[in-house]
C-alpha cells in the first residue's frame, strides 16, 4: 500500500506465448471447424479477370471443400453460386474455366440462368408442379479487387474492400492491374494448412531450412511486420541491396509478393484433413516467366513442404500436445494463431 492507499503491484514480465493445441492440426473434426470457423465466411482468391473475360465465361473451384463457381453474365457482371444443383446435388459444370449460355446440370440436366435461376427442371413432371422460384441456385459473393478475383460462401459478407483494410493499401504503387500471368505450379503436402500457414509466417527456419536462399538474405534481420489480419515481410539481403520487392500475407490463406514488374500470388488451398495444395501463379507485364525466379521459388516450396510434412507427423503422434513462439521470430505465428483462435471461439455452439 502507498500512503494515499492504492495498491501497488510490481509490473509483471510478458509472457511467452503459448502455441496452439497439437489436436487442432488433424483429424476430421478439425476439418470441420476450420471449414465452418474460417473458409465458411472469408474472402478467398478465386482467380484472375484474365480467367472471366466474356459474357458466359465461368471459373469453377472449391474453397476449402466447398465448390464454387463464378460466372460472367451478359450485363458483364460477376456472380457467384454454390457449384450445386438444386436437385440432388449434382456439379453444375466441372471444375476448371470454360463458357456457358446457361448452368446444364451434370447429372439430369437442369438448366439454371447466369443469374441462378431455374429455368428449366427436365422432364421432372408436372403433377404436383415443382415451385422453381424456390429452386434457384445457393447464392455467394464474388468481387474483383487489383485484378484478383475473390469469393465469399456468404452472401452476407462483408464488403471486400472493407474486409482488406491495410492489406489493399500496403499494395499501392505496384502495377498489378498491368500484369498478365506467366507460369503456374503447384504443390501437395501432406499437412494441415494451418502448419503451412505458420512457416510462411515466420523467417526463424530459413538457416535451418533454406540454405540456399539463407546465402541471399540476412535471416537475422527478417522481420515480420503484424497489421490487422494481415503481415508484411521484411527480408534484408546480406549485400545490402534494395529489395525493391514487398511480400504479404492476408488472412486466412493468401500471399502477394510484389515486385515493380511482376508478382507472385501464393494460395494455401485447404484440400482435406493434413492436406494442403500450394497453389503459385507467376504474373509479368508480357506474360513471358522468368526460370530463374521459378526455379528457386519451387526449391523453396519443396524445402518448406519437407518441414511441413514431418511437423504434421509429430503434431499427430501425440507426444507434443503445446509449445512455445519467439518473442523476436514469431509474431506473424501468433498473430496467425489468435486469428484462428478467434474464428472458433466466434462459432456458435453447433
Ligand atoms: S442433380 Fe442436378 S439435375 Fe439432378
Ligand atoms: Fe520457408
Amino acid at each position: 500500500m502507498t500512503e494515499t492507499g492504492v495498491a501497488v503491484t510490481a509490473p509483471r514480465a510478458p509472457s511467452i506465448t503459448s502455441t496452439l493445441p497439437s489436436e487442432w492440426y488433424h483429424g476430421e473434426s478439425q476439418w470441420e471447424l476450420d471449414r465452418r470457423a474460417v473458409f465458411s465466411r472469408e474472402w478467398a482468391v478465386v482467380g484472375h479477370v484474365s480467367d472471366l473475360r466474356a459474357a458466359g465465361s465461368y471459373l469453377a473451384t472449391d474453397i476449402a471443400g466447398s465448390p464454387v463457381v463464378i460466372v460472367r453474365g451478359a450485363d458483364g457482371a460477376l456472380s457467384a453460386f454454390h457449384n450445386v444443383c438444386r436437385h440432388r446435388a449434382g456439379p453444375l459444370v466441372w471444375d476448371g474455366t470454360g463458357h456457358v449460355s446457361s448452368f446444364v446440370c451434370r447429372y439430369h440436366g437442369w438448366v439454371y440462368e447466369l443469374d441462378g435461376r431455374l429455368r428449366s427442371p427436365r422432364d421432372f413432371g408436372d403433377d404436383p408442379p415443382l415451385d422453381r422460384g424456390a429452386c434457384g441456385l445457393f447464392g455467394a459473393t464474388v468481387d474483383v479487387w487489383r485484378g484478383l478475383v475473390w469469393a465469399n460462401l456468404d452472401p452476407a459478407a462483408p464488403a471486400l474492400s472493407e474486409s482488406l483494410g491495410g492489406f489493399a493499401e500496403a499494395t499501392a504503387g505496384f502495377p498489378m492491374e498491368e500484369l498478365v500471368p506467366a507460369h503456374e505450379l503447384s504443390h501437395e503436402i501432406v499437412a494441415d494448412w494451418k502448419v503451412y500457414a505458420e512457416n510462411y509466417l515466420e523467417g526463424y527456419h530459413i538457416p535451418l531450412v533454406h540454405r540456399e536462399l539463407n546465402r541471399e538474405i540476412d535471416a537475422a534481420r527478417y522481420e515480420v511486420h503484424v497489421g490487422d489480419r494481415w503481415c508484411r515481410h521484411e527480408a534484408p539481403t546480406r549485400s545490402g541491396a534494395v529489395n525493391a520487392g514487398r511480400w504479404l500475407w492476408r488472412w486466412p490463406n493468401v500471399a502477394l509478393n510484389l515486385y515493380p514488374d511482376s508478382m507472385n500470388l501464393e494460395r494455401f488451398l485447404p484440400t482435406g484433413p493434413g492436406r494442403v495444395r500450394i497453389s503459385y501463379r507467376y504474373f509479368t507485364r508480357d506474360g513471358s516467366s522468368d526460370d530463374e525466379v521459378v526455379r528457386i521459388s519451387s526449391t523453396v516450396l519443396e524445402e518448406d513442404a519437407r518441414i511441413c510434412a514431418a511437423v504434421q507427423r509429430n503434431l499427430a503422434a501425440g507426444t507434443y500436445r503445446s509449445g512455445v513462439l519467439s518473442p523476436r521470430h514469431e509474431d506473424g505465428v501468433a498473430a496467425f494463431q489468435h486469428l484462428v483462435r478467434t474464428a472458433r471461439e466466434r462459432l456458435a455452439p453447433a
